[in-house]
C-alpha cells in the first residue's frame, strides 16, 4: 500500500510535525510525562519516531512499539528500546512497562478504535494515558490532504477516509467514545488548544485522557487545572 513520504524517514516526520503543530509537538509529550509517576515505566504504543523519549525526565524508563521498520530502526541506533510490533495485538505488549501511553495514534487505526480502547482497559496498568490532536475549522480538501500525508501505509485507507471526511474525533465525541469503551475507573480528562500555529483556520487541539489502574499514583501530584486548558 503506498505511504506518505513522511513515514520514510524520521527526520522528516519530525520536521512536518514541528512546522504542523509548533510548541503543541514537544508540549503533548510534557502533558504526557507530567501525569505519570517519576518512576514510570512507558510503553508508547503507536511511538513514530520516539520523539516523546527524549522529553521523559530521568527517572522514567521508556519502550517504544511500532510497525513502522524505519522509524524503529532509526530509534534503536539511537539507544531507544524501540520495537516492532502491532499495537492492535494487546495482549503481546511486553509485561514489565506501568504505563500505556497512546499518542496520536487513534485516528490510524479507524474502525478498530473502539476494540481497541475497550481492551486497553481491560487490561489497564498503573497509568493509561489516551492523547489525541483535535483538528477544528479545517474543510474537505484540507482534511483529505491531511490523510495524504499521514498515509502510513499499513492501515485501512478507504476506512480513515471515510473518517476524515465525515467523522473526525471532535471534543464531543472522543470523550463519548471514550466513556463507551472503558467505562470504569472515570478519567482525567483535559483539552487544550495547541500553542502551535493556526493554519489556514484550522487550529489543533489535544485531549489527553488519564486513567490509574489499582497501583496508579500518579494523578496526586498533577495541579486541577494545567494552564490553557479549555473546560
Ligand atoms: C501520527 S504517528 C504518532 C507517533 C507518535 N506517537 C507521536 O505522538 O508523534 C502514528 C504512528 O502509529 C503507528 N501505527 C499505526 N497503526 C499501527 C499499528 N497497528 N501497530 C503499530 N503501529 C501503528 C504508525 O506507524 C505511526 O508511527
Amino acid at each position: 500500500m503506498l505511504r506518505s513520504p513522511m513515514y520514510g524517514s524520521s527526520s522528516l516526520y519530525n520536521r512536518i510535525l514541528s512546522f504542523l503543530h509548533g510548541d503543541g509537538y514537544e508540549d503533548r509529550f510534557q502533558r504526557i510525562a507530567a501525569r505519570l509517576p517519576a518512576d514510570a515505566w512507558v510503553l508508547d504504543v503507536g511511538c513514530g519516531t520516539c520523539h516523546m523519549a527524549a522529553l521523559l525526565p530521568a527517572g522514567m524508563r521508556y519502550t517504544g512499539l511500532d510497525l513502522n521498520q524505519r522509524f524503529v530502526a532509526d530509534a534503536r541506533a539511537r539507544g531507544i528500546d524501540a520495537r516492532i510490533g502491532d499495537v492492535l495485538d494487546v495482549s503481546s505488549y511486553p509485561e514489565g512497562p506501568t504505563a500505556v501511553v497512546v499518542s496520536d495514534m487513534l485516528h490510524h487505526i479507524v474502525p478498530h478504535e473502539e476494540s481497541f480502547l475497550r481492551q486497553l482497559g481491560q487490561a489497564l496498568r498503573s497509568d493509561l494515558v489516551i492523547c489525541e490532536t483535535l483538528t477544528t475549522g479545517s474543510n474537505a480538501l484540507q482534511r483529505v490532504a491531511g490523510l495524504l500525508l499521514d498515509n502510513d501505509g499499513f492501515n485501512d485507507f478507504r476506512a480513515r477516509l471515510r473518517f476524515h471526511l465525515w467523522g473526525e474525533f471532535t471534543e464531543a465525541s472522543l470523550t463519548a467514545l471514550l466513556n463507551r469503551a472503558i467505562p470504569a475507573p472515570p478519567p482525567r480528562i483535559e483539552c487544550t488548544e495547541n500553542p502551535g500555529k493556526v493554519r489556514r483556520g484550522m487550529r489543533f487541539h489535544t485531549l489527553l485522557a488519564h486513567y490509574q489502574g489499582p497501583s496508579g499514583t500518579g494523578a496526586e501530584a498533577v495541579p486541577e487545572q494545567l494552564p490553557g486548558a479549555v473546560e
